[in-house]
């Protein structure tokens, strides 16, 4: 393994563990490197970070695919779910200072170890509140009223004569108003789901064992305080909970005897919190009515293979819940804003979703105080190209003074061909 060099820190005299100080900028240095490991398209991060960094594409994934360059001088990586950094790899990077993950759950990446090397690890945790949320009441919505199924007869040429063969083909849809639904884990999207299931006349119980108390009260819901408990009451149950080392497999032969027998089951938040063998068998005796699947233990997913080969009464979608053209470049944009923070201002102060925080000492100057007005850690102007309208120091630039969502107002094939490099 190689022995590092020791970082010259600028202005720091004493850096604590883990941090590596501040990148360099500015027309005395070379411009940082800034590395899209794991894709190629950088059309949306490249407006965001030209003035500041040169970006470049690696579309690798392991890090064997990536190029000495980017393995010794990229201060920044941006990355999607499908490259996976471990100590080893981490080691690696020469230069590097933040990691940025293009989603929320940063499972694919060691976090203790980059914050020990001085990374920051940031997410981009609610970019896809609103979309999960959606598609779950839309799964939900598909088992109450075998919408996807009677589609299908459709689409096969089944021809409904009359009341008689209707009521043949749509047997097994229910009325949702009355009926309990189980909202297990009551964060960002939990309550997102809640809001929308109440309007559609369910009773909505939750379990949550690390909220406080007085959530319930401030969204009108019932509380429930074992997941027995929960699962006795519901008539659909639906996972809304971060996967830890506490709840893999939560939902097993030994739960499903505990659900109502006839519920339905719905799983938008991670395949591990399913033993997909017990739910195949819950599926054929009828224990469990019918379920929806976004997330699988195997992604990515294929129905030709495993236990769920076979199950009839089953939606299955490609983990696809958070995405909408929207949140979609919402999503790049914030990765994107989150690494020009780090390159104009300090780590770990100007970051706003940053999940190793504690390796690295804040000095108590960040954008929200106002400070960061007063003092670069460079000492040159943010930018050092020529931009007419950067848009606030930190922030995402402005092009033309439009607000920076409007990026996307130009369709796609129309965009100018992305500015970066590839480096393999
Ligand atoms: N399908 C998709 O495309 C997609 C997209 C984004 C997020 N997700 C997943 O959705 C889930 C929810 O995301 P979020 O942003 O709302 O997360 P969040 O952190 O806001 O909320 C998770 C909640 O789960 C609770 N929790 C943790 N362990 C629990 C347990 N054993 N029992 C009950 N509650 C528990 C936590 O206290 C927290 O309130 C996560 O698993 C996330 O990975 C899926």
């Amino acid at each position: 393994m190689d022995k590092k060099k020791p970082i010259k820190r600028p202005r720091m005299d004493n850096p604590p563990i883990g941090a590596r100080g501040p990148i360099a900028n500015g027309p005395m240095h070379t411009r940082p490197l800034v590395a899209l490991l794991d894709g190629r398209d950088c059309s949306i991060e490249m407006p965001i970070l030209k003035d500041v960094a040169t970006v470049a594409f690696c579309d690798a994934q392991s890090t064997s695919e990536i190029h000495e360059k980017v393995l010794n001088e990229a201060v920044g990586a941006l990355m999607w779910h499908t490259i996976t950094l471990t100590k080893e790899d981490l080691e690696k990077f020469k230069a590097l200072r933040i990691i940025v993950r293009i989603g929320s759950g940063v499972d694919n990446v060691d976090i203790k170890a980059a914050g020990e090397l001085g990374i920051a690890v940031c997410n981009v945790p609610g970019y896809g509140v609103e979309e999960v949320a959606d598609t779950t009441m839309c799964l939900i919505l598909n088992l109450y009223r075998r919408t996807y199924w009677l589609a299908n007869m459709v689409r096969e040429g089944k021809k409904f004569q009359g009341p008689e063969q209707v009521r043949e083909a749509a047997q097994g849809c229910a009325r949702i108003r009355g009926d309990t639904l189980g909202i297990v884990g009551l964060g960002r999207i939990g309550s997102a789901v809640a809001l929308r299931a109440k309007a559609f006349g369910f009773n909505v119980i939750f379990y949550d064992p690390y909220l406080p108390d007085g959530i319930e009260k401030s969204l009108g819901l019932t509380r429930v305080y074992t997941l027995q408990d929960l699962l006795f009451q519901s008539d659909c149950v639906s996972l809304h909970c971060t996967l830890n080392e506490h709840n893999h497999h939560l939902i097993n032969d030994y739960t499903i005897k505990q659900m109502r027998p006839g519920a339905f089951l719905v799983n938008t938040a991670r395949g591990g919190l399913v033993d997909e063998n017990a739910l195949a068998s819950a599926l054929k005796d009828g224990r469990i009515r019918a379920a929806a699947l976004d997330v699988h233990e195997n992604e990515p997913f294929s129905i030709h293979q495993g236990p769920l080969k076979d199950a009839v009464n089953l939606i299955c979608t490609p983990h696809a819940a958070w995405y909408s053209d929207a949140s979609c470049t919402e999503l790049r944009e914030m990765a994107a804003g989150e690494i020009r923070r780090a390159i104009v201002g300090r780590i770990p102060d100007n970051l706003r979703n940053c999940v190793n925080k504690e390796y690295f000492v804040s000095s108590g100057y960040s954008e929200s105080n106002g400070a960061m007005y007063n003092y670069n850690p460079i000492g040159v102007p943010h930018s050092t190209t020529l931009d007419p309208h950067p848009g606030p120091p930190g922030g995402i630039p402005t092009p033309h003074s439009q607000p920076h969502s409007t990026l996307q107002d130009t369709p796609n094939h129309m965009q100018p061909k992305p500015e970066s490099s590839e480096v393999h």
